[in-house]
């Protein structure tokens, strides 16, 4: 791709501890063809120097608006990208985002910039929970900026808690989302929303070390969760063994087995707006956990399993909805008649979309990609082609958009 080609990005560095991290993030903008301008503040400075923003960027670096007068750079940079996303950004810069200052080269980026914009906060809990923070933090969102969720975790010093740089590669996967979806969409059509994903495939323990299990890798929740945290949700992911790293911006819940997903589900739904089962559910559970490891037994014979029938989560989240006009979305893999199946199990289990997958080698299990058909409660069909499965994702969400209740 030619360098005229490359989407352009403007990495704005705010002055956290967490800057280094920005060079990560750098890295995997350049190395995916995109052409980064970095413009950190002085603050940012004194944490990682010019000469290496400048190097791994291999465009100049300047952090105020008197440099290459003649460029109008205050204004250019901001006009020409494509995306402009700040990380680290400060409780500082938040507060200067949402006011309109402009009084460096960074904050006057953003204020011409009419691309979407892209906010990862990294600070001291009490920094972010402060109410001032979080007013701004709400004026950005509401003005359509994508602000990511910190991470919790291990903060400057010894302290822990909210206000931790999410890693930069999930930064990136929300950089590349919100492009993808260009500048018109501004991406947050799901602002002011909760969503809940379920990902994952449960196991049932049949004594200390073995389960009955399934082959669902996690990979299209975790899409699916992404995509939404990308427009701009609140989401919950309750995730089932999976190993996957917790998205950026989402708020992550591990659990095992099938009741502890239900569970889990149950709690995080009391004030979404949607959910989406994606998870592999366990439909039965050893009717017995051994405490023991079973052992061989001398005769060569081998033990009976006894397997009782799990709760069916998506009936019963379609049945019994926490809040009226509550989205229900279920997954479907199925091995023959997909889509005779699918249309007699989004009428059984009452969910309004019923997302139909057929199992198969390059699909569906462990795959990155898939090929689908989504179902609805109202008759409609969306064929889904073959294609990687964020695009499945993005197409559920366009799906439950219109059918979510009035937003309050
Ligand atoms: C060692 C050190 C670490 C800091 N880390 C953070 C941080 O993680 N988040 C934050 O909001 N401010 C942090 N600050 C405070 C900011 O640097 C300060 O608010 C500064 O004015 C921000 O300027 P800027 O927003 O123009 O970059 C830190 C300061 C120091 C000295």
């Amino acid at each position: 791709m030619g360098s005229a080609a490359k989407p352009k990005v403007v990495l704005g560095v705010s002055g956290g501890i967490a800057a280094y991290k920005a060079c990560e993030l750098l890295r995997r903008l350049t190395e995916s063809g995109h052409d980064v301008r970095v413009v950190p503040t002085d603050s940012a400075l004194h944490f990682v120097g010019e000469a290496t923003w400048s190097a791994l960027s291999g465009n100049p670096v300047s952090t105020e608006v008197w440099e290459t007068v003649h460029e109008v750079p205050h204004v250019r940079i901001g006009q020409a990208a494509d995306l402009v996303v700040v990380a680290p950004t400060t409780a500082d810069m938040l507060a200067k985002a949402a006011h309109g200052l402009a009084d460096d080269l960074l904050t006057n980026t953003l204020l011409t910039a009419r691309c979407p914009v892209v906010f990862a906060p990294a600070m001291h809990t009490e920094m972010w929970e402060h109410p001032a923070t979080q007013e701004n933090v709400a004026t950005l969102r509401r003005r359509g900026a994508v602000v990511i969720e910190p991470a919790v975790g291990r903060l400057t010093g010894v302290d822990t808690g909210k206000g931790r740089l999410p890693d930069p590669a999930e930064i990136f996967e929300v950089c590349r989302r919100v492009l993808a979806r260009g500048a018109d969409a501004l991406a947050t059509d799901l602002a002011g929303r909760h969503v809940v994903v379920s990902a994952g495939g449960t196991r049932e323990p049949l004594d200390p070390v073995r389960y009955l299990g399934n082959r669902s890798s996690g990979k299209q929740g975790y899409a699916l969760a992404r995509a939404a945290a990308a427009r701009g949700a609140r989401v919950t992911l309750v995730e089932a063994n999976t190993g996957i790293a917790d998205p950026a911006g989402v708020d992550v819940v591990h659990v095992g087995t099938a009741l502890q997903l239900r569970e889990a589900v149950l709690k995080a739904v009391a004030d979404a707006d949607a959910v989406v089962m994606a998870a592999a559910v366990a439909d039965f559970r050893p009717a017995v956990y051994a405490a023991g490891k079973i052992k061989k037994k001398d005769d060569g014979g081998a033990p009976t399993v006894e397997l009782v029938r799990n709760p069916d989560i998506l009936a019963e989240l379609a049945a019994d909805r926490a809040l009226p006009g509550q989205v229900v979305v279920g997954f479907a893999a199925e091995t023959d008649d997909v889509l005779a199946n699918g249309r007699e199990k989004l009428r059984r289990k009452g969910c309004d979309l019923l997302v139909v997958n057929e199992v198969g080698e390059r699909k569906t299990f462990g795959s990155e990609e898939n090929e689908a058909v989504v179902l609805a409660s109202d008759g409609g069909e969306t064929p889904v082609p073959y294609g990687p499965k964020e695009a499945l994702a993005e197409t559920v969400w366009d799906l439950v958009l219109p059918r979510l209740r009035p937003a309050t």
